[in-house]
């Protein structure tokens, strides 16, 4: 039985006299660290503590694979794809580690949390010293001291395998490096419970629990008054913030009450799970102040036949009534998405409801992807007759529609003008600032790299399928 546990303030401890003892251990000259990072805003989440926790210890962070004394890989397990792409870099470090024999390599991260991974790299990625899952994230410090500890040992002591199924941690309060100083991840809550027949991340990802209120709110204030602009909460199901939680209150309610933390920031929020996406939602949207009005709500089908097997707990009309209301309450409203092409049993007549529902709904944004097979999933048993080549004939087909649309609806931009958060440099001429509107679509502009962190109005000249380009105004 899941049990929802916070990490206590003297396991917190023990963690940082473990950051003094690597610290002890590689004082005698500068030791260098990386950490590649695959996946989603959660795992992007996750590295800022692993670098939160390394800086701790008296790292350096690098970018640089061929000066880094330690690197952390932190992986996805989405899609095949996504595996195959870490193990092969993984695999590449070996040639590192020849020049480097001191060269620590750590592959945490949410395919490490699947037992077939962890004997592949146990047999046949020597190069591997440390392997942890995403529950452990808070006890680095703890498990890199120890792999420090083994390098002398032999055979199976050398390296430390580790990723515990320790479904329900919460941990407060630790140390993060965070990689932009103009946009802001703010996890809420952790896991997932929806066991969408495909999808690994309930498995890897444990059981969802949600962080307290308070917590949540202190670290929003800090982030607001350090001058962040741009606060994304985090969440595989925001909509379901809450459960198990001894206050009451749902995702909406939070919502609200981070939107009275005075200053001038936008807030956002991934991702909504469309059974769960309510009215009340849709108003403390529309009446906040620095709520963005941006919905990323994915589809996955358009066909109620797949959405049954996929296991979304909606379908096709319930879906259209959502997107009806949300608009409803935010005529300006941006709405992306993400679909998946390709489930096993899917039929051309699924297909082609999938199409004709992004034809009518008509997204901002789509995110496409075609079915991959997880082991262990309800999915990937299920018998899948139709062939890689005529997949991908429907996938062209939902990408082409999805990228007349998205130039549609960015050609509509031109010849008004926005507020925009500038939130970056291109290194490109002329456009060499990129900035944000409210909804999150993305403006190139040309002007000084100072504004970088603030807000400006930007007339949109022109635009693509990607992007609006713009003049400051
Ligand atoms: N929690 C989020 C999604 C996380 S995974 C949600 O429920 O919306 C991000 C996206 O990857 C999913 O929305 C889905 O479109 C895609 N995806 C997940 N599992 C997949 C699989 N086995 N094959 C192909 N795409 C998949
Ligand atoms: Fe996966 Fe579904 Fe959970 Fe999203 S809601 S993480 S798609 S199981
Ligand atoms: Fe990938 Fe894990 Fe995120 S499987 S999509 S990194 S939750």
């Amino acid at each position: 039985m899941y049990q929802r546990r916070e990490i206590t303030t003297q396991e917190k401890l023990q963690q940082e006299q473990y950051c003094q003892r690597v610290r002890a251990r590689i004082a005698h000259r500068p030791h260098y660290a990386m950490v590649d990072t695959y996946g989603c805003q959660q795992n992007e989440s996750d590295s800022e503590i692993l670098r939160g926790w390394l800086v701790q210890c008296g790292y350096t962070l690098t970018e640089d694979e061929d000066k880094a004394d330690l690197i952390a890989v932190n992986t996805c397990a989405v899609r095949e794809h996504a595996e195959k792409r870490v193990l092969g870099n993984v695999g590449a470090l070996a040639h590192k580690k020849a020049k480097n024999p001191e060269l620590i390599v750590c592959v945490g991260g949410c395919m490490t949390q699947q037992a077939t991974v962890r004997e592949r790299i146990r047999k046949s990625y020597q190069v591997v010293d440390l392997v942890f899952g995403p529950h452990e994230v808070w006890q680095f410090p703890e498990l890199v001291w120890k792999t420090m500890e083994r390098r002398g040992g032999r055979g199976s002591k050398r390296r430390l395998i580790a990723a515990e199924p320790s479904e329900g941690v919460v941990a407060e309060g630790l140390p993060r490096a965070r990689d932009n100083d103009v946009k802001a991840w703010l996890t809420i809550m952790n896991g997932c419970d929806n066991f969408c027949s495909y999808c690994i991340v309930p498995y890897v990802r444990g059981r969802e629990r949600s962080r307290r209120p308070a917590d949540i709110l202190a670290e929003a204030r800090q982030l607001v008054e350090a001058g962040y602009k741009d606060i994304t909460l985090l969440g595989q199901n925001v909509n379901s913030y809450g459960k198990g939680l001894e206050e009451d209150i749902d995702f909406p309610d939070l919502l609200a009450a981070l939107d009275k933390i005075p200053g001038d920031y936008v807030l956002r929020f991934m991702t909504s799970h469309p059974k769960d996406a309510t009215e009340k939602l849709f108003r403390v949207m529309a009446d906040s102040e620095h709520c963005a009005h941006h919905i990323h709500l994915p589809l996955q089908s358009g066909s109620d036949r797949i959405l049954k097997e996929m296991n979304r707990c909606y379908d096709r009309a319930k879906y259209l009534e959502k997107v009806a209301a949300a608009r409803a309450a935010m005529p300006d409203l941006v709405l992306t998405t993400d679909i998946i092409v390709g489930f096993p049993g899917e039929t051309e007549a699924d297909f082609n409801d999938t199409l004709s529902l992004v034809n009518e709904v008509r997204y901002d944004a789509m995110f496409t992807f075609i079915f991959s097979p997880r082991p262990g999933t309800p999915a990937a048993a299920m018998p899948d007759p139709v062939t890689r080549a005529e997949k991908q004939v429907w996938f062209d087909a939902l990408l082409d529609a999805a990228n007349r649309i998205s130039a549609e609806k960015h050609a509509a931009y031109v010849g008004s003008t926005y507020r925009v958060l500038v939130d970056g440099q291109t290194g490109q001429t002329p456009y060499n600032l990129s900035a944000r509107t409210k909804g999150g679509r993305l403006v190139h502009l040309a002007g000084d790299p100072a504004l970088v962190g603030t807000f400006a109005q930007a007339k949109i000249t022109d635009s693509t399928t990607w992007a609006l380009y713009g003049e400051l105004v």
